[in-house]
């Protein structure tokens, strides 16, 4: 791997020369509009603009059997909340994208909520810019529950009714967020994790594709694509993240980075015997 198959780009996206019908899968987060330290608060209306353009171009960039997988929470407005997928869903629409699956991604850290259930959930909009969109499971399958279970009549008695490279991982995601005891853990206040970014680069591309993230933070979907053989490219307008995501990208090509492995099963703390 080297640094011929990366584009980093420091500056607005609306600066960034997006590469034109080439990119095979774009994998982002936009800020939520919370008034996060690498956000201004705006107008909601203002907000969906915002959306409106970089979407445009995301969708002018996609190649014609790519995906793109937005992943957002909620924008929170004196306490109430606007989930913001149901308010892209139909700017997407409308730019002619077609959703396959609203991926939920449950994690089980985050804010206590005192009036409202705490948020342990956020979600990725798969959407594809055609009907003749790339998909491979067979490298994201999970474990059977039974691999074992055989048809027990019928033309296939005791053959096996399962697949045994697995099962579909279906579209609720268990993955934890990247706190502060997380090994991706970096100075960027709001990573996404590299194995959320991983299912969607193995199933939707192939070795040798273009994975583009330009909102890219600490370049979390530019690890995820050049882990696996994929080229990759990211655009942030901020200097001290994007040093985060070029240094995390330089890991990468060198083999040194530490990602938390893809299908480890998430940490249930166990009390001994008789504690309370
Ligand atoms: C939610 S964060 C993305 C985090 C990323 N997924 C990661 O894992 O680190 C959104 C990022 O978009 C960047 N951003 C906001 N407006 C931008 C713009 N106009 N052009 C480029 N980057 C922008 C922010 O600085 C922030 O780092």
């Amino acid at each position: 791997m080297s640094w011929d198959m990366v584009d980093l780009y420091l500056g607005d996206w609306e600066d960034f020369s997006f590469p034109s019908g080439e990119a095979d899968l774009i994998v982002s987060s936009p800020p939520y509009n919370l008034g996060k330290q690498y956000e201004k608060k705006v107008a909601l209306g203002e907000y969906l603009v915002w959306h409106k353009r970089v979407l445009a171009k995301c969708v002018d960039s996609l190649s014609s059997n790519g995906s793109l997988c937005w992943q957002t929470g909620n924008f929170v407005d004196r306490g109430s909340v606007v989930p913001l997928d149901l308010l892209l869903y139909p700017i997407m629409q409308e730019l002619g994208l077609k959703m396959r699956n609203r991926i939920v991604w449950h994690f089980g850290h985050g804010l206590h909520c005192k009036k409202r259930f705490s948020g342990r959930y956020e979600t990725i909009m798969w959407m594809t810019k055609s009907d003749d969109y790339y998909f491979d499971l067979d490298p994201i399958r999970v474990p059977q529950k039974y691999p074992n279970k055989k048809y027990y009549k019928g033309p296939k008695a005791g053959q096996l009714s399962c697949n045994p490279l697995g099962k579909n991982p279906g579209d609720v995601w268990e993955i934890p967020n990247v706190k502060y005891n997380h090994i991706e853990k970096t100075d960027h206040p709001c990573q996404f994790p590299v194995e959320l970014v991983e299912r969607l680069v193995l199933s939707m591309t192939r070795q040798g594709d273009l994975v583009l993230d330009p909102l890219m933070g600490s370049g979390s979907s530019l690890v995820a694509a050049l882990l696996h053989g994929r080229r990759a490219a990211g655009c942030e307008i901020d200097k001290e993240y994007f040093k985060i995501a070029e240094e995390r990208v330089g890991q990468t090509l060198r083999g040194e980075i530490k990602t938390r492995p893809m299908g480890r099963p998430v940490y249930v703390p166990t009390t001994k015997e008789g504690e309370k």
